[in-house]
């Protein structure tokens, strides 16, 4: 059987570089040879993009091409997209994957932009289109996204940063929010800029913070409840997964706390009254409809006491390294690390076809 052309796009100028290199690490570590005739394109921190750079040589945060990576350009066309090596005049360089499968995290990688620079090269990819990449990056329309779906959204409210030394901003999130609230960036993941507010102090400095990355920035009422998540998988109907809980080694789920802190722990399946699983499944689903997801999500939701469910947010390329909740949960739900990564490339190029 002929093998099938597959590109691996990882790294980015997000605050998720690292997490995008570990990530594409595992799935390339994962990857079946026999089927998949692979190659890797790393984006530089610096945005520079080098065909035939692996994973692993970016690990230890240098971003240099490595012995082989070539820096590369996109030529577009119908049915001429591909790319090819700067430094090679040789038309056999030119090289045309049959899919891409962009393991990019946060902005100026989930959030459409390469989805974009995909589509109209005519490329097959995994995941999310342009829209639901894009939907799923700002916390603020997905938010309205969500509620316009009729799904549980805690409160929160939506500052433009060049406001918020405002005192009658300030003052209106202590009124209609309180404290504790959380203060994020309105896009960016893997918990980059975010910051739990106790007082005015911390309001303060995480407005600050969140100022750092975006001009938009959201504060959220603190919930109080379990972190609940749960993985979609699209096919003819989207399927999933069973639900996991995350228990944080920190106060909340910080960046530390996801990748450098060991003692955070996954417990899968997540122990849950069946009708609250059930309520889960329902709203993920409607979550992934929502923004116009495609391919895979992750879906993540605060489970209080009382049984009450509110919806955080969809990651529409969720983290995939070894450690990573989505495919722990494809796992515990009967479908294993490569097979999953089998069957969002055949989504892909399947997908392709019937256009
Ligand atoms: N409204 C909230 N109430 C309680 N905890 C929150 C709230 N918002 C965020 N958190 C905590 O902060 C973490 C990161 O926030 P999240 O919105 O998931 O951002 P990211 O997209 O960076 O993952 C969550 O996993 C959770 O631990
Ligand atoms: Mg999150």
């Amino acid at each position: 059987m002929k093998k099938i052309k597959l590109l691996i796009i990882f790294g980015g100028q997000s605050g998720e570089h690292t997490v995008s290199v570990l990530s594409a690490q595992s799935v390339c570590g994962a990857l079946n040879r026999e089927k998949y005739d692979i190659r890797a394109l790393g984006v530089s921190e610096q945005g520079r993009w080098y065909l035939d750079v692996w994973p692993e040589e970016w690990l230890t945060g240098d971003n240099s091409p490595g012995p082989a990576g070539k820096e590369a350009v996109l030529r577009l066309g119908t049915g001429v997209a591909g790319f090819l090596p700067l430094s090679e005049k040789d038309a056999a360089a030119f090289y045309r994957p049959d899919v891409v499968f962009p393991v990019l995290h946060g902005p100026g990688g989930e959030d459409g932009t390469v989805q974009g620079l995909l589509t109209l090269a005519g490329l097959p990819f995994v995941g999310c289109g342009i829209l639901g990449a894009a939907l799923g990056m700002d916390k603020d329309r997905m938010k309205a996204v969500f509620r316009e779906a009729g799904l549980p959204v805690g409160p929160y409210i939506t500052v433009a940063a060049a406001r918020r030394r405002e005192e009658a901003l300030l003052g209106k999130i202590e009124k209609d929010l309180g404290y504790p609230c959380f203060v994020k960036p309105a896009n960016m993941g893997s918990s980059v800029g975010v910051t739990r507010a106790a007082n005015r102090a911390t309001l303060i400095k995480g407005l600050e913070l969140a100022a750092v990355y975006d001009r938009k920035i959201i504060v959220e009422q603190g919930i109080i409840g379990r972190e609940i998540e749960i993985a979609i998988l699209d096919g003819e109907v989207p399927r999933v997964s069973v639900p996991g809980e995350i228990i944080p080694a920190k106060d909340f789920y910080d960046y530390e706390a996801k990748y450098i802190a060991t003692d955070s722990r996954l417990i899968i399946p997540a122990p849950l009254p069946a009708p609250t699983a059930a309520k889960l499944a329902d709203y993920g689903l409607r979550a992934f409809a929502a923004v116009a997801a495609k391919g895979l999500a992750r879906v993540d939701f605060f489970v209080a006491a009382d049984g009450r469910v509110y919806v955080n947010e969809i990651n529409t390329m969720p983290g995939f390294t070894g450690i990573s909740m989505y495919p722990k949960l494809w796992a515990a739900t009967g479908v294993p690390y490569a097979a999953l990564l089998d069957r969002l490339i055949e989504l892909a190029l399947a997908e392709s076809e019937r256009e």
